[in-house]
């Protein structure tokens, strides 16, 4: 049985830093297994504990899912010794065993999905289950007219690199060219690489969409939150079979 500190808990439910949910315990505001509990340091069984704040039962899930509005200018990976990290961004108590499915470049903006479930980020990046993204990228350069369909007939790459078939739509903008671009593959730099086979500069980036899933629209630039069980099932459900 998973025994924990009830601060420890309610903070790696992401209800508050630990210093705030020690607050929010002290107030009377968290009730366990029906009654108030004011004591932080109170043991409960993360596993069967009705945990109650504010009227609301948070449930303690073995495996943890986030969805991250990834800001620009920090990288994706667990640490580095000179960048700032994605990881950087969730407070300590509750980073621990998390990492970032898949990667967006130090400069890309977006949905970054953060989890310690290595199997489903093992299905979400497996090259044979062509989970879609969805890009939208501000975009320098005249775009060849025909950009659309050769994205949709499958790109080779200056350097020799085969694209699956992808989709490509200029959105209407003012002065800025915008476009989105869905891919079923994460190749390097593969949105760059694609958009300048195609006579263009991307000059800003966002990943918009992953699978069935998308960006939250009110969450800021580097703010997280946990997703909701619709928004995991979104993330799980089969992938159509065209971009
Ligand atoms: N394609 C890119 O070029 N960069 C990213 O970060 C993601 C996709």
């Amino acid at each position: 049985m998973p025994r924990m500190r009830l601060d420890k808990l309610l903070a790696h439910l992401n209800c508050g830093s630990r210093k705030e949910v020690q607050a929010m315990i002290r107030a009377g505001r968290v009730q366990v297994d029906g009654a108030v509990e004011r004591d932080p340091a109170a043991k409960v069984d993360s596993d069967s504990a009705q945990v109650v704040l504010d009227g609301q039962e948070q449930r303690y899930q073995a495996q943890r899912y986030y969805m991250l509005n990834k800001p620009a200018g920090v990288i994706t990976a667990s640490r580095d010794a000179r960048h700032d990290t994605v990881l950087d961004l969730f407070p300590e108590e509750i980073r621990r065993g998390l990492f970032a499915v898949g990667r967006l470049d130090k400069d890309t903006e977006g949905l970054l999905i953060v989890t310690d479930d290595g199997a489903l980020s093992h299905a979400l990046m497996s090259p044979s289950r062509h989970v879609y993204k969805v890009y939208e990228a501000v975009v320098e350069g005249e775009l060849l007219p025909d950009a659309e369909a050769r994205f949709a007939k499958g790109l080779t790459l200056k350097d020799g690199t085969v694209c699956l078939p992808a989709c490509l739509e200029r959105l209407a903008g003012e002065d800025a060219q915008r476009v989105r671009v869905t891919l079923r593959e994460g190749k390097y730099h593969q949105v760059k690489r694609m958009v300048a086979a195609v006579g263009g500069t991307v000059v800003q980036l966002r990943r918009v969409q992953m699978g069935g899933l998308p960006l939250d629209p009110e969450l800021e630039a580097g703010a997280f939150r946990p997703l909701t069980d619709a928004e995991l099932a979104l993330l799980q459900q089969p992938e159509r079979e065209s971009v």
